[in-house]
Order: C-alpha cells, then sequence, then structure tokens
C-alpha cells in the first residue's frame, strides 16, 4: 500500500508510521511540525525509511502535492490544545479534513480507505443514569458557581440526586467545547463525504491516549504528562477537582492496532468506533500507578483548582471494535512505565511543567475555587481550607 499519514510527525502518528513500514508498505508523511507540539524541530524517532512532507492541511496545494500516488490515509494531524483560540481548531480540524476529500474527489483519486482519529471528547460527559428517576441522562457541563463550591459530582437535571457514570457507546455525542465540535465536525464529514463519493471511511474516537513521543510541550498536558513530569523532579503533582473523577486509558500501541484493524476491514467502513482500554480508573488511582512505577511517596497537592468546562466522568465502551477481533492489551502501568523512560532519555525539560502551567492559568483555563466569586461578589469558602485532599488530576481529549 501507499499510505499517506498527516500528523505523522505525532505521537499516534509516528507509531502509526512505524508499524505500516514494518508491515513493508510505502509511508508519506504530511505535518507541519507544528508548535509547541514540536518545539525542538523535527523529531529524531522518525525514521528515515518514511517519506517527510512539510506541509499544512489548511493549504490544498500541500493536500495535492501530499495525496499523489496515495491509496490509503490516515488522517491524525489535529489542534488539540484546550485554548481559547477557536477559530484555529476549525480551521485545522475540521477544513482541513474538508479539503483532503475535496482533492480526493476533485482529481478522482483511486482511495481505497481513509482513517480519521477522533475522540471521546465528542461525548462530552457521556452517559449516565439517575437511580431516583430511573432515567438516562446526557448531562451538559457543570455550572461554574457549582465547581466554585467544589461541588464536583454531576447533578440529575429533575431530581438534583447524584447521577451515576455509565459506560458511553458510539450512539450519542454531546461535543461540549471548541475541541470536541471541531472533532464532531471532523466526523461528520469524514463519514459523509466518504459514503457520497464512495471512499470507504472509518473514524476512530480515541480515549486517552498514553505512550512514548506524546509531546511534553502542550499547554493542555494529559495526567499521565502531568503526574510523570511532577514525580520526575519531586514535586507534589497538581490534581484537579478530587480525583474520584473516572477515565479510560489506552496504550498507544493498542491505537496503532486499533488503526490497522480498521483499515484492513470492509466491515469497519463509513463506521465510528470507540478505542478505549476497556477499564475506568479513578484519577486517583492513576496517580498512584505513576507514582508505583516512580517509586516514589510524594503526595499530590490537591489546592481547589479545577479546569473550567473538563468532564467530571467519561469511560467507552469498546464492545463495537471488539467485534472486529480487536481489544486492547496493554495496562496503564505499561503505558506509564515506557512513557517514563522515554521521559529519562530527554534533555531541557526542567521548566515544562511550571510554564504549561502558568499558560492555562493566564488563559483561565485552570481556575482556583478559593479565588471564585458568586454573582453577588461574595467569595466562595474553600471546601478544603486549610485540609489538603489526596489526589485529583485531569482529563484529556
Ligand atoms: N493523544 C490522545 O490522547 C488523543 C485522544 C483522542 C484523539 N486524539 C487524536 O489523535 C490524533 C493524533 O493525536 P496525537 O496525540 O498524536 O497528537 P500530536 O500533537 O502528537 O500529533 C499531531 C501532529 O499533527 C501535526 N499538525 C498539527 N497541525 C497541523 C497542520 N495544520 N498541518 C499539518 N500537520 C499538523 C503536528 O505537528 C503533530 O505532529 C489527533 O487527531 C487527535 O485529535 C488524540
Amino acid at each position: 500500500m501507499r499510505c499517506l499519514v498527516t500528523g505523522g510527525a505525532g505521537f499516534i502518528g509516528s507509531h502509526t508510521v512505524d508499524a505500516l513500514l514494518e508491515r513493508g508498505h510505502h509511508v508519506r508523511i504530511l505535518d507541519n511540525l507544528s508548535k509547541p507540539v514540536h518545539l525542538k524541530g523535527k523529531p529524531d524517532y522518525l525514521k528515515d525509511d518514511a517519506e517527510f512532507m512539510l506541509g499544512d492541511v489548511r493549504n490544498k496545494a500541500d493536500w495535492e502535492k501530499a495525496l499523489d500516488g496515495v491509496d490509503t490515509i490516515f488522517h491524525f494531524a489535529a489542534y488539540q490544545d484546550y485554548l481559547p483560540d477557536f477559530s484555529t481548531f476549525f480551521h485545522i480540524n475540521a477544513v482541513g479534513t474538508a479539503l483532503m476529500y475535496e482533492v480526493a474527489v476533485e482529481k478522482k483519486l483511486d482511495i481505497q480507505k481513509i482513517v480519521v482519529a477522533s475522540s471521546q471528547a465528542v461525548y462530552g460527559e457521556g452517559k449516565y443514569r439517575c437511580a431516583r428517576c430511573n432515567r438516562i441522562k446526557y448531562p451538559g457541563i457543570r455550572p461554574q458557581e457549582q465547581l466554585a463550591r467544589q461541588d464536583w459530582e454531576i447533578k440529575c437535571d429533575e431530581c438534583n440526586s447524584t447521577l451515576r457514570p455509565m459506560w458511553t457507546n458510539e450512539n450519542r455525542v454531546n461535543p461540549q467545547n471548541q475541541y470536541a465540535i471541531s472533532k464532531y465536525t471532523q466526523e461528520i464529514t469524514s463519514i459523509n463525504l466518504g459514503k457520497r463519493y464512495d471512499i470507504p471511511t472509518s473514524c476512530l474516537r480515541y480515549s486517552i491516549v498514553q505512550g512514548p513521543r506524546q509531546s511534553i510541550y502542550n499547554a493542555y498536558s494529559g495526567a499521565c504528562r502531568i503526574f510523570s513530569l511532577s514525580m520526575f523532579f519531586d514535586q507534589a503533582p497538581p490534581v484537579y477537582e478530587d480525583g474520584a473523577q473516572q477515565r479510560d486509558f489506552v496504550n498507544v500501541h493498542d491505537v496503532v492496532a486499533a488503526n490497522l484493524t480498521v483499515m484492513e476491514s470492509s466491515k469497519a467502513d463509513y463506521k465510528v468506533f470507540n478505542v478505549g482500554g476497556g477499564k475506568a480508573y479513578t484519577v486517583a488511582e492513576f496517580a498512584r500507578i505513576v507514582s508505583g512505577v516512580f517509586g516514589k511517596q510524594i503526595e499530590p497537592d490537591i489546592n481547589g483548582m479545577y479546569r473550567f468546562g473538563d468532564t467530571r466522568n467519561i469511560f467507552s465502551d469498546i464492545s463495537h471494535l471488539r467485534e472486529l477481533g480487536w481489544r486492547p492489551h496493554f495496562s496503564p502501568k505499561e503505558s506509564v512505565e515506557e512513557y517514563v523512560s522515554w521521559l529519562r532519555s530527554m534533555d531541557g525539560i526542567e521548566n515544562v511543567l511550571e510554564e504549561a502551567q502558568q499558560k492555562m492559568r493566564k488563559l483561565d483555563v485552570v481556575r482556583d475555587s478559593k479565588q471564585s466569586h458568586d454573582t453577588s461578589g461574595a467569595k466562595y469558602e474553600s471546601v478544603s481550607a486549610g485540609s489538603r485532599h489526596r489526589l485529583k488530576i485531569e482529563a484529556t481529549h
């Protein structure tokens, strides 16, 4: 096969490139080496066997060159940081994807398959159940006032009791931020244009992906990066909310296997699949996994910080993709071990963590409940004032 991997210099893209090369395919990478992901230019893990094309998915001429002679596309290039330049998400993620189909259709290219990276983020809070009302719920984001008084749980819109999170399958989306909306736009563009023009297309909604080569420079860092970097420098990992948020984590090698599974199966055509770890962990549990890998007894720093717009719980039901024979093989502990050994091989990472945190605070993405005000101007008291809770971390894509 002659494959194009957009975003092939990045985390998931580069691992997919390696797997394709190992299978003897010809691989071309289209990547603009965007910052902050590639703060130090072209990464040295890129194999010479892959043809590298510096270009931008927002540029039609770049697509024309990149798609020349290609029969299979893995479209991973995306804008991901959780920053308030809303339009960038749509230019890169949505318009970039539309251009891919535009060029393929205009030039009547013989594309056999397109695999598009989507995200668990399209579910927002995902699926919940209210035991008291006996109803399934798809809640919106928690109000600022609720978070400011450190009332973290999702409440029923009818009876106000705490909702129970459930495994979220592919049936219903509820995107709630610029990234999620742009990824869902990308998804429906891909599935519908693919169907209309007979270009077999599959979209994969990855859960939180973990493993080596995940850029340490993104401001909106994942739990693995934040915890690992903190522990690396003997700092208490900053944990948001109370650490009881639930997530599922999937190893990058399992993600690569999922990419290849849908590429090879016509049963996956024009369908969307969750790609997750199959097990839910609280953020506190995940922090313990990271500290276990480092063998350090450092308590997480739970000090009333939270990220406005973060989901409380989300974990994906992966039974749909299991039907194609795929299943996750790696545990979060194995992912962290591999990530940490990669981290140890890097230089000049001392200020990365603090710089990312400062940027998030400056942009008002990370907020401090102890400094929040209600609408009348009265200051909320921090529930945890004087007594630090154990644990709390973040979410991700
Ligand atoms: N990592 C996760 O946990 C996760 C979770 C869900 C979904 N995803 C999705 O998976 C895909 C890959 O994510 P990743 O973690 O490997 O990200 P990454 O940032 O490591 O890689 C993305 C690559 O895309 C390139 N890129 C960005 N903008 C570009 C543009 N305009 N033109 C050309 N190239 C551009 C970047 O330079 C980078 O090399 C993305 O579509 C992302 O939305 C990732």
